[in-house]
């Protein structure tokens, strides 16, 4: 006897159909899944043949083969669980093989037949849809996030109610759609930094328009503190980006089933002795790095010369096309990565330099191979290069500075302006401009990026055009040169 239920294998962040066939033979008791299951995959025989006990129903005890089609493509994980189970007590007939018809099935048993969620329902979920199909068998943690995709998850706790629902004996189990209120970690306040003007100017600018952003200057001078405040000031995400960003979280297994939309820019700070396949992504599967994590948010890279220089020239790429294509012999995977970079230096090993006040005692060897950790290539991506210089004792005495709130609603004024076309340069922008090309020098990207600063800062003015003054101020964030400690 045969029966079938449909699944779904994830290739990067997309989702292919899966049918999985069970089918019963008489003859020496057996139980083999074929078609390309990965290791974790392999050990679903075990659960599901656990989880079918505890649902109280009974182990086919006869030859059992259960095929995962198509045979070429690759399925991993613990996903496959549910839709096995079922698609064996549909083949025994312990459930009717006609009421799974419109059903797609996603969910990891555990050995007393309850269901735990896996990572990836949202795209799962889309795939179903797409397909056609009206239900998604999930965990109930994870029916929020299947409910998304515009499908009607059907929550089930345990195998057994999973049996019962589909005998007719059990109407769908209740769940809960997503709704605006969502519980999100609270973001600090950028009231808490005290001075920093030109800094907190930086930041505001990297916020309205998504501009790449170097804090430089020497230890405790609050680089890192302005650069975890800067989610704080970004808009919310559009309901497409939304979506978008909680697909990719989903598919890493991230996602919380007490916020299952993300409606908020990712924020990422990966720690520096993070390899390059965690920061592009990577693996067999392949998996999506940091810079995918960061999709539409902010990649923070603290204490940037600590990292491997191979990943972080691994980040030119992603940030120049905005996707990473990963290509593995069994095919390739792209992962969007439209993030905005922000890093955190001290301008030499020692850290004193920029510091009027310490004496810097690194050795000029020190200082070179401190400087060859970054290429020009990298700098050149920084549109905005700030010093963070020590804060002032009257400063750090003083009062709390401008709330994030106040910054994040002038932030959000620019983006507004951002929708109409480019306002067009006055002629004393255009001159500056070109004659910043030659002194500097600018490179191509260089002047693009200026320009682009130019803009936002135009943006923030609220000006109708982009004067020499918003060129100039674009031009001061502009020295990657000097960071470069030979
Ligand atoms: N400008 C500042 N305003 C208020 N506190 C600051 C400032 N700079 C440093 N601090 C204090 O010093 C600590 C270390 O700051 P941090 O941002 O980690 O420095 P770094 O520049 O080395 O990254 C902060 O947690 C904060 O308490
Ligand atoms: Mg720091």
């Amino acid at each position: 006897m045969l029966a079938r239920t449909i699944t779904h294998a994830l290739v990067g962040l997309d989702a292919r159909r899966v049918e999985v066939e069970a089918h019963l033979q008489r003859g020496v008791p057996g139980f083999a899944i074929v078609g390309l299951a990965d290791r974790a995959c392999q050990e679903a025989k075990h659960r599901v043949r656990s989880g079918i006990a505890s649902a109280e129903c009974r182990w086919p005890g006869v030859r059992l083969t259960v095929n995962l089609a198509p045979a070429a493509l690759r399925k991993e994980g613990s996903g496959f669980d549910l839709p096995i189970a079922l698609a064996v007590l549909a083949a025994s007939r312990q459930v009717p093989p006609e009421a799974l018809a419109g059903h797609a099935a996603v969910g990891e048993l555990a050995l007393d037949g309850r269901l735990r969620p896996v990572g990836g329902v949202l795209a799962a979920a889309e795939g179903a849809r797409r397909a056609g199909l009206t239900h998604l068998l999930c965990a109930a943690e994870s029916a929020p996030e299947a409910g998304l995709a515009g499908i009607e998850p059907v929550p089930v706790r345990h195998l057994a109610e999973a049996v019962a629902y589909l005998r007719g004996e059990l109407a769908a189990p209740e769940w809960i759609p997503v709704n605006g209120s969502a519980f999100e970690p609270p973001c600090a306040d950028l009231a808490d930094v005290r001075g920093q003007e030109r800094a907190r100017r930086a930041l505001e600018l990297a916020a309205a328009g998504g501009h790449n952003l170097l804090l430089a200057g020497p230890p405790g001078t609050g680089k890192t503190m302005l650069a975890r405040r800067l989610p704080g000031i970004l808009p919310r995400l559009g309901a497409e980006e939304a979506l978008e960003v909680t697909r990719i979280h989903s598919v890493a297994g991230l996602l919380r089933s007490d916020c299952p939309l993300l409606s908020r820019p990712p924020f990422r700070a990966p720690h520096h002795g993070a390899s390059t396949a965690a920061m592009v992504g990577g693996g067999p599967g392949p998996r999506p790095g940091e810079v995918t994590l960061a999709h539409r948010g902010v990649l923070l890279l603290d204490e940037l010369v600590e990292f491997a220089r191979a990943a972080l020239e691994g980040l030119r790429q992603p940030l120049e096309d905005g996707v990473v294509c990963i290509a593995r012999a069994q095919g390739s995977a792209i992962f969007p990565s439209a993030f905005q970079l922000v890093a955190t230096m001290n301008m030499c090993p020692c850290g004193a330099r920029g510091d009027p006040a310490a004496e810097c005692s690194c050795s000029p060897q020190r200082l070179a191979a401190f400087g060859d950790k970054l290429s020009r290539a990298l700098l050149d991506r920084f549109d905005l290069v700030v010093k963070v210089p020590r804060p002032r004792a009257e400063e750090l005495a003083g009062g709390p500075s401008e709330p994030s709130a106040a910054v994040a609603r002038r932030v959000l004024a620019a983006r507004k302006r951002f929708r109409k076309p480019p306002p067009p340069r006055t002629p004393g922008a255009e001159e500056l401009l070109t004659r910043a090309v030659e002194r500097l020098p600018l490179s191509g990207r260089g002047r693009a990026r200026v320009a682009r600063v130019a803009r936002t800062i135009a943006a923030l003015a609220g000006s109708e055009q982009v004067e020499a003054e918003h060129v100039a101020e674009a031009l001061a964030y502009r020295s990657p040169t000097e960071l470069r400690a030979q």
